[in-house]
């Protein structure tokens, strides 16, 4: 029978003697698989890890909290994080096209990863150790869908990340290659991860800046982020999180509509509601949330988010429509 003491312990042992006393860099994305993993390896290796997180400045709302305060605090893993709001705005600046954004935000992610890489390698090598192994939260059906083996091996060996350069080239750690979702956030609750993580829909790597449909800009990165947290603390209150895949919350800033608030007329954006049910993500039903729910939701967003006066649903399924808008 499954048992996530029996994994973690068997775990532990594979990841020390792979390990020896080299080093280990793991890169953190506040998701779920990444936090697991590094927990794990934590487990087995103490301070040997070193967790590095870029903030893109393209998260929501206590993301970087989270992780940096309440995942950190609970694990206690050594912590290195990158602010790099300011180069993704940068590069952002003027793009629209949605494969455009997904390409520069894929590159500099990589670009910041590497940079922060090749520090920690240099740290290393001033108290004559070595950094010999990248941490990856690879699950088995990720696995599966690569076309590789199952096997139990903690390795996959001398892949590097998105072409890292030949000197920064890492074995890889992959301590859930042969866990399911479920069996993974399990662990994760046995090792202490806080729950807000552990029970984390699944959030795009490109974050918010694939949720604005047009350029991405600081200001309404804030508007997008205060409407996203509204969603999110309604679906808590109402415990609707526990049951559906997702809801992606989604800025229409090129699209403008008139409404009256308050004193007068207004001329501002349209906030998208995307909420879905799925299994897999590969198809999705659109949710039929309680009509209370939203028009909680719709009246909160509308009140307290200045610049937003319009709240709509997105009733598409997948097929036709994706889940994610760009
Ligand atoms: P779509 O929009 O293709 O999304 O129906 C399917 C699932 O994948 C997530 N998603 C992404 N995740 N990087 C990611 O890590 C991405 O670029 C990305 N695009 C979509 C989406 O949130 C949904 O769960």
């Amino acid at each position: 029978e499954w048992n996530a003491d029996n994994v973690i312990a068997d775990q532990v042992e594979a990841i020390r003697d792979t390990v020896g006393d080299a080093r280990v860099i793991c890169g953190l994305s506040g998701g779920v698989d990444s936090s697991v993993a590094a927990a794990l390896v934590h487990r087995a290796i103490g301070d040997q890890l070193v967790c590095v997180f870029v903030d893109h400045g393209l998260l929501r709302a206590g993301e970087r909290e989270q992780v940096e305060r309440d995942f950190v605090q609970s694990t206690g893993v050594r912590l290195v994080t990158v602010d790099a709001t300011k180069r993704f705005l940068g590069e952002l600046s003027g793009v629209v096209d949605p494969e455009s954004k997904r390409k520069i935000i894929g590159r500099e992610f990589i670009r910041t990863f590497e940079q922060a890489a090749a520090d920690l390698v240099r740290e290393a090598a001033e108290d004559d150790a070595e950094v010999r192994f990248l941490v990856q939260g690879t699950l088995y059906p990720d696995v599966v869908e690569s076309g590789g083996g199952a096997g139990t091996a903690v390795i996959k060996s001398h892949h590097n990340v998105g072409g890292l350069p030949d000197d920064l080239e890492f074995d890889l750690i992959e301590p859930l290659r042969t866990l399911f979702k479920d069996e993974v956030r399990e662990i994760g609750r046995q090792l202490g991860v806080p729950e807000d993580i552990v029970a984390r829909h699944p959030f795009p790597g490109p974050g918010l800046g694939i949720r604005i449909v047009g350029e991405v800009t600081a200001e309404r990165l804030d508007l997008l982020r205060a409407a996203d947290l509204i969603v999110r603390e309604e679906l808590t209150a109402t415990g609707v999180d526990g049951e559906i895949w997702q809801c992606p919350v989604v800025l229409l800033a090129d699209v403008r509509s008139v409404g009256v608030q308050g004193d007068g007329r207004t001329y501002g954006h349209p906030i998208v509601l995307r909420p879905v049910s799925s299994d897999d993500a590969m198809t999705a039903d659109w949710t039929r949330l309680e009509h209370e729910l939203l028009a909680n939701i719709s009246n909160r967003i509308t009140n307290e988010v200045a610049g937003v006066n319009r709240v709509v649903l997105d009733i598409t399924s997948k097929p036709p429509g994706t889940i994610e808008w760009e």
